[in-house]
């Protein structure tokens, strides 16, 4: 049995602040696996390449290195080809790149690779949408972790602060990534069987951020 946690659920859902504030109180390593797929999907963009071709996105893959390293502080940085994007990845853009790129088997596989290496040599609070799945079906805690779709664009829009950003079109993003991320071909958004679905439409983050850690510890116990 995997000591770890999987964490996943729909975008903008808190899966991230969450599960790097549990990390923090546990003593374990917040893998954010979306950075991972936003890294690809910028390089991708960076080529010219349309980030969902089933074609030229596999042939590309092979001179995309997508590493991540951890900071004094616990911090995760994602590199790319040795190249840290921790910063870049965080756009509209991007984020519509990385939604994309998910649908292409290949790049599942060897993120879910490296992913799984990672988990097999440390405790990780793990977020995604297929950790709980696919990634480490046999984390010690999955978690489910959503939001009513409007909650969820008002909540980026608040982490966005771009001035042209409107909630009409936050949402509109929104739902458009939760309809790729589930009805994708490979690894869809789906709770896992044995999952906990927590529901933060109404709760506030230290209260979340409990509710997984009270979970995690009454799974120890067992
Ligand atoms: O968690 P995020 O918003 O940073 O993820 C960006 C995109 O990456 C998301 O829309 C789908 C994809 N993704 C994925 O397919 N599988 C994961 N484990 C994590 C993210």
């Amino acid at each position: 049995m995997n000591i770890s946690i999987a964490i996943d659920g729909p975008c903008g859902a808190g899966k991230s602040t969450v599960a790097l504030a549990v990390a923090e109180r546990l003593g374990g390593h917040y893998l954010d696996t979306g950075a991972m797929y936003r890294a690809v999907g910028l390089y991708m963009l960076s080529l010219g390449i349309e980030p969902s071709d089933a074609e030229k996105v596999p042939e590309a893959l092979k001179d995309c290195l997508v590493d991540v390293t951890y900071d004094e502080e616990n911090r995760q940085h994602t590199l790319l080809n040795g190249r840290d994007v921790s910063g870049e990845i965080r756009t509209p853009e991007v984020s519509m790149a990385a939604s994309a790129v998910g649908t292409v088997k290949a790049v599942r596989v060897t993120l879910v690779a490296r992913q799984r290496e990672l988990a097999g040599r440390m405790f990780l609070v793990c977020d995604g949408r297929d950790i709980g799945t696919c990634v480490i079906p046999d984390a010690l805690l999955k978690i489910y972790l959503t939001a009513s779709p409007e909650e969820r664009a008002r909540r980026r829009l608040a982490q966005l602060n771009d001035p042209s950003a409107t909630f009409e079109k936050v949402l509109e993003d929104v739902n458009k990534r939760d309809y790729n991320d589930m009805h994708r071909a490979e690894s869809p958004l789906t709770q896992a069987e044995d999952a906990v679905v927590v529901d933060t439409t109404h709760m506030d983050f230290d209260q979340v951020v409990e509710t997984v850690t009270k979970l995690y510890e009454q799974r120890r116990k067992r």
